[in-house]
């Protein structure tokens, strides 16, 4: 008995102890998830859509277009099984999701994983932290995402109200491009011979052109509404490579939300998005049957020398005639009012909306900007050129193929995911851990542009320990024009500081940065030959890709990759990879 004591009470010792890790660790992953779980699946197949008179197949989840929204509280955690029968290499990108130590779920191909073949299946899991609004998922492989997205709705936890009055009905607004061609195809021939790739034939509101485009008017997008009532509109631009101005006749809208942060609510008839970008706007209805349709449009802002496609997609705000039924009650024979909006290249709009973006920066929401800064970089983003093959006719500036760069540094991508040869050590054939801090040749950035365009190419990455400080300032350059850049930075939040027009001024410019209640998003353009500063907390360990938002300058190269490091304490680590993560 006594020889037996001791053993054993080292033995249940022992056990508590190891169950007591056990539970920490499991306490640790779990411990920001505090709703439920909801779960999804999400079959990748084709499906025929017919959109102005042209029927093509299309990649869809689900064979919905758009694609499935995903609803979820703040704390929940959201699991979606992601199936794929198609031809096509697929992945799936939860745009503005944080992502808290789930960076295996992040999506974008070859930085956190390899891409899910046909016939493999792979499952995200996250938690969806501190975050409310709207968000929403994509393809984030080549161009896929051209008909693979769909919203994500974060709901406050429950019982936790809105900072603004309920409204009576929340409806989505995912703006897209159509495109009668084959966008895999139109992307694949744009590389191959350098030129600028072709347009889209349409925009699309929910999925829909309207009735400005020929053999379209059945496709129109209609919202219904009672007089006297506030409607939430959530706001998506999953548009390929158009920023877009909307506004809505006759009505006001009150912007609430951007990129699932609270602002301090402003009112304004017509706002700007840009891919990448969402946007919560609350909507009145007038307080009396106004016997009249109302149109509401979206086109583009666009700032570049090239083609764009400079059509406009509209929809109807119809109202529901209180004095008869339900079914009748939407009146064809309506006056129709249409909406103004800004000329195509309206850069001050932009830069008078934007400045009016501010954190709510209240008690319960703080907006927790970082007052000192431990990294300070500066990036310049824009086009360039690289040399057309031997033997081969080039369709970019003057005989070369376009290219565009983070600093002249034209993004390659890896083969195999960059997060894996991370955590897996292998990183040496992979990439090189030496992104620069500031450009290594120095020129008059929106002056007159330099003769030589060229650009270099490599796969770099700017690293970071964990928890660190950081400000970018992002410069566009005017190299094969100026143009808006909306930059989005994967794995975090950050906070837009200041921007200006002209080249960014260390000496002058920091002193007029908004440390107060700057907006906080996960998308921002920098401007048309321009500059915005940011700045963020490096508190989520992973390889986080940042890029332009217009799809065919990501082609083009204009990405970086951001490797955060460990911390020193068990959650400030990386779990490793699902077992069921694709490999290549
Ligand atoms: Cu919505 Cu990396 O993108």
């Amino acid at each position: 008995m006594a020889f037996s004591l001791l053993p054993s009470s080292l033995l249940v010792a022992a056990f508590m102890f190891s169950t007591l890790t056990l539970l920490l660790s499991l306490d640790g992953v779990r411990a920001q998830q505090t709703g439920i779980t909801r779960h999804y699946r999400f079959d990748i197949r084709m499906a025929n859509v017919t959109r102005l008179c042209h029927t093509k197949s299309i990649v869809t989840v689900n064979g919905q277009f758009p694609g499935p929204k995903i609803v979820a509280r703040e704390g929940d955690r959201v699991v979606v099984k992601v199936v794929n029968h198609v031809q096509y290499n697929v992945t799936l990108h939860w745009h503005g999701v944080r992502q808290l130590r789930s960076g295996w779920a992040d999506g974008p191909a070859y930085v956190t994983q390899c891409p899910i073949g046909r016939g493999q299946s792979y499952v995200y899991n996250f938690t969806i932290v501190a975050q409310r609004g709207t968000l929403f998922w994509h393809a984030h492989i080549s161009w896929l995402r051209a008909t693979l997205y769909g919203p994500i709705i974060i709901l406050p936890a429950r019982g936790v109200p809105y900072p603004f009055s309920k409204p009576y009905k929340e409806v989505p607004i995912v703006f897209g491009e159509w495109w009668n061609a084959d966008t895999e195809a139109v992307i694949s021939q744009a590389l191959q011979t350098g030129g600028g790739p072709n347009v889209s034939d349409a925009y699309t509101i929910n999925g829909l052109p309207g009735p400005l485009y020929n053999c379209s008017a059945k496709d129109t997008f209609k919202l219904k509404v009672k007089p006297g009532k506030t409607y939430l509109l959530r706001m998506i631009n999953a548009a390929l490579n158009d920023e877009l101005f909307f506004s809505i006749a006759n009505h006001t809208l009150t912007i609430v939300d951007v990129d699932a942060v609270y602002v301090k609510p402003f009112d304004t008839d017509t706002l700007i998005i840009a891919p990448g970008q969402t946007t919560n706007v609350l909507l009145r209805s007038k307080p009396s049957f106004p016997h009249a349709t109302f149109l509401m449009a979206a086109r583009p802002y666009a700032t570049g020398s090239g083609t764009f496609d400079n059509s406009t997609v509209a929809g109807f705000l119809e109202y529901q005639d209180p004095k008869t039924s339900s079914t009748a009650s939407f009146d064809k024979k309506l006056p129709l009012f249409k909406p103004s909006l800004p000329s195509l290249n309206d850069t001050a709009f932009v830069a008078n909306f934007t400045s009016r973006l501010r954190s709510l920066a209240t008690a319960q929401f703080p907006a927790k900007v970082p007052r000192t800064v431990e990294r300070q970089f500066f990036f310049t983003v824009g086009l360039g050129t690289s040399p057309c093959p031997k033997n081969q006719t080039c369709q970019g500036p003057n005989g070369t193929k376009f290219a565009a760069t983070v600093s002249n540094i034209s993004f390659a991508m890896p083969t195999t995911a960059l997060l894996q040869a991370h955590f897996f050590g292998q990183s040496k054939r992979v990439y090189s851990p030496d992104f620069p801090y500031s450009p290594l040749i120095p020129f008059n950035y929106t002056g007159s542009p330099p003769n030589n365009t060229l650009v270099s190419n490599g796969t770099k990455l700017m690293v970071l320990p964990y928890n660190t400080t950081v400000e970018l300032v992002m410069q566009d350059t005017s190299i094969l024009g100026a143009e808006s850049h909306p930059l989005h930075l994967h794995g975090f939040n950050f906070f837009v500081v200041g921007q200006g027009f002209g080249n960014y001024n260390p000496a002058k410019d920091p002193a007029r940065f908004n440390l107060v209640d700057p907006v906080e998003r996960n998308t921002v353009g920098v401007p048309a030959g321009g500059w915005v500063a940011i700045r963020f907390r490096a508190d989520n360990p992973g390889v986080w890709f940042m890029h332009c938002h217009l799809e065919v300058h990501t082609s083009w190269g204009l990405k970086m990759a951001w490797l955060v490091l460990d911390g020193s304490l068990p959650n400030q680590k990386l779990p490793p990879p699902p077992s069921d993560l694709p490999r290549c």
